[in-house]
């Protein structure tokens, strides 16, 4: 990027803020906020300096206010800036329909480790972008971890099911298998340590390395083994359908949340 975009940021709570952090090191983003209590932010758009032009408006905002901050940017259409939605649930059509006219829409699906730069965010649009605006989005979440773009609006609900809510399975995982530790023997800081560390050194290998999961899965299990016993008993209950059962009550949930 040669020169600086001009980001208008709504709403600086925990994924706002996070988003706000991960901009500020990159030094590529000349970034405005518009928040009722964050620091360093303009209270409300009737602060704004008539002149500013943004490239970009972010809302970030709770999807439950959405319908009463959007309307307000519509200011911003005679600039045709892209305008960028990360409320779950909100659809670029009610979003259109709140700013009125064709504006460009972006919604992106960020998740909670975009808080420690490690995100992952499925992004969809409502037009086809010019590249150079597709690598802007793309760069622009890429300062708090990974971006995916998805094809269809209506796979956002699955993204969400999948890396929206995942933090979460793996955050219970390591519940579970903390538990099962206790219960096998282990004191809660023993088993809390080995069970936490695991999910985190699995992590890592899997940042650090190209082989999927599986390849990393079946290179440590030893047929016959202890890995092995363990995994025939996951497979036995039939964990993939315990899995696929929770990621669709997930999509389901979206769906329902997204009509109100
Ligand atoms: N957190 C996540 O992991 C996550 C993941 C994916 C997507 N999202 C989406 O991100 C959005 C924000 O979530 P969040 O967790 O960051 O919520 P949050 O912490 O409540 O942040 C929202 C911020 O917006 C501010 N705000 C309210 N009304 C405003 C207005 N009229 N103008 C400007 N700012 C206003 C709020 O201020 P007050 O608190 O003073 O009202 C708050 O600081 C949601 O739509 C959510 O669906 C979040």
């Amino acid at each position: 990027m040669t020169s600086q975009a001009h980001v208008l940021l709504i709403g600086c709570g925990a994924m706002g803020g996070a988003l706000l952090r991960g901009w500020n090191k990159t030094g590529y983003y000349s970034v405005t906020v518009i928040d009722p209590l964050a620091e360093k932010a303009l209270r409300s758009l009737n602060e704004i300096d008539p002149s500013y032009q943004p490239n970009i408006i972010v809302f970030a905002v709770k999807p439950q206010v959405m319908a009463e901050v959007v309307p307000a940017y519509r200011c911003f259409l005679p600039l045709n800036p892209l305008f960028v939605s990360i409320a779950a649930g909100t659809s670029i059509q009610t979003i259109q329909q709140l700013l009125t006219g064709t504006p460009r829409i972006i919604r992106a699906m960020p998740n909670l480790p975009a808080t420690v730069g490690e995100g992952m965010t499925g992004l969809v649009s409502s037009t086809i972008l010019p590249d150079q605006q597709r690598q802007l989005m793309e760069n622009l979440f890429c300062s708090v971890g990974k971006t995916i773009w998805i094809q269809e609006e209506s796979l956002m609900d699955v993204v969400t099911a999948v890396s929206g809510s995942g933090p979460a399975y793996f955050f219970y995982l390591v519940e579970c298998l903390t538990k099962s530790g206790m219960e096998l023997g282990l004191s809660e800081e023993e088993a809390t340590q080995l069970a936490r560390q695991t999910l985190i050194g699995a992590a890592e290998i899997l940042k650090q390395s190209t082989e999927s999961a599986e390849e990393w899965r079946r290179k440590v299990t030893s047929p016959g083994g202890t890995t092995a016993a363990a995994l025939q008993a996951f497979e036995d209950q039939e964990f993939l359908k315990i899995v696929w059962t929770a990621a669709k009550a997930a999509v389901v949930r979206a769906k329902e949340l997204s009509q109100g």
